[in-house]
């Protein structure tokens, strides 16, 4: 790339495809947002759907369940994302929290491979992931072990004969780091291993192609790329006809193969839908309906390639205007290897991101020191990415982050 500069951002803006999409959604003038935290760009729709909600909670009484489709959501907001991760229509349902769908999906995973006890993960998977996993093989009596991992190629080695199942973070959370999921699914299949995936860092900025991949089962945040709004449902995936006639370890009625048939004895639903569990979260769901308005307006590719864009133009400008104040880019050079936020370490990082608060750049932190930018190609211009590195160059340059007031670090 030539030198970054405001003038190269802008003539990169101005061939910009996905550019009017921005107009849907909440962009303060004052604020650039790149939270790569819980919180995603929200859809200005959602104010609407929540006071939608509201007035006509008493008015709607049972007729919600027609009128705004209360019980097929989560299969519509399934269907609607799912071309962002290369799934097929109904292979998708939107639920509960990653917390939750990570247990489903692990679990359904060991119930297809009972003779097996190895689950494999990342030393540095968010610890959400890890921890049910720590969780499944306490009150397994023994049965299910953990193998930890720190690289790809250390997870592909790992892969062997008695694995049941492969429990990995597309995108390390802290450096910004993407798998290769083909090759480590590919890795597991050879030695009978199944492969899941959290997508929560990938889905909505990078490609993403469960099917290609081949992966057999997949869950992620709604609430971060996906736009879903405050507190919006995860997701889970499930490669048709993987075990159809296994039960879901959380079977609930809403999970069942005929759900209003009111049976007593559990029947599981074939494919994704057997994972939902009891009433759908109606007032998150009415929130992240707004998306339905959003991705269909949205192809893949083009998103694709501008988020390459983005995070090329942001890597070197980073280099470039804050490499001598101590600024070292952890997210790699090679976009196909590169997550949805750009990942730097930085002096005082902590205060950093709270003076870059004041700066208006909502950014977020992690321990020690890195700094993580979340770039959203619907929102995120490149003279956002401009802008926001100037501010952090004066931040850095004048020590404004050493300011007393910067001293105390939220999370
Ligand atoms: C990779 C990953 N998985 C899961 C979660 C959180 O899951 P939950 O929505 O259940 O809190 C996060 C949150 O940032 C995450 O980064």
């Amino acid at each position: 790339m030539t030198s970054a500069s405001l003038e190269l951002a802008q003539t990169l803006d101005a061939k910009d495809d996905l550019a009017p999409i921005r107009a849907l959604f909440e962009c303060p003038d004052d604020t650039i947002y790149m939270d790569a935290n819980s919180v995603g760009p929200m859809p200005k729709a959602v104010r609407g759907k929540a006071k939608g909600l509201l007035d006509d909670w008493v008015h709607l009484r049972r007729r919600g369940w027609s009128q705004r489709q209360w019980l097929e959501m989560p299969s519509l907001l399934g269907d609607c994302i799912a071309p962002l991760i290369g799934a097929a229509p109904g292979t998708v349902v939107m639920s509960d929290s990653t917390t939750l769908n990570q247990f489903k999906a692990v679990t359904h995973a060991l119930a297809l491979r009972p003779d097996r006890k190895v689950v494999l993960t990342q030393n540095g998977n968010f610890p959400t992931d890890v921890h049910v996993l720590q969780g499944i093989a306490k009150v397994s009596g023994g049965r299910v072990t953990i193998r930890f991992v720190d690289s790809e190629d250390e997870a592909i080695a790992a892969l062997v004969a008695g694995v049941a199942v492969a429990a990995l973070s597309h995108v390390d959370y802290r450096s910004g780091e993407r798998w290769d999921m083909a090759k480590v699914t590919a890795a597991a299949h050879r030695h009978g291993a199944l492969a899941v995936w959290d997508l929560s860092h990938s889905a909505g900025a990078v490609p993403v192609d469960v099917g290609l991949a081949d992966a057999d089962l997949a869950i992620g945040c709604g609430y971060k790329y996906l736009c879903t709004g405050p507190g919006g449902p995860a997701y889970i995936y499930l490669k048709p006809g993987l075990g159809d006639d296994v039960w879901p370890t959380l079977a609930g009625w809403m999970g069942h193969a005929d759900v209003f048939a009111f049976a007593r004895d559990f029947a599981p639903h074939p494919g994704v839908k057997k994972f939902l569990t009891g009433t759908p979260l109606v007032g998150a769901d009415e929130l992240a309906s707004a998306i339905l308005d959003v991705w269909p307006r949205v192809e893949p590719a083009k998103l694709w390639a501008k988020h390459r864009s983005l995070t090329d133009f942001l890597i070197a400008a980073l280099r470039q205007e804050c490499g001598s104040l101590g600024v070292t880019v952890n997210s790699p050079d090679d976009h196909a290897r590169r997550g949805g936020n750009v990942s730097f370490s930085s002096p005082g990082a902590g205060s950093v991101v709270e003076a870059l608060i004041d700066a208006g750049v909502i950014s977020s932190f992690r321990k020690p020191d890195a700094i993580r930018f979340g770039v959203s190609p619907l929102v995120i211009r490149h003279v956002d990415c401009w802008t926001a590195v100037q501010r952090l160059r004066r931040i850095l340059a004048e020590r404004i982050w050493q300011l007393p007031k910067y001293e105390k670090v939220s999370v």
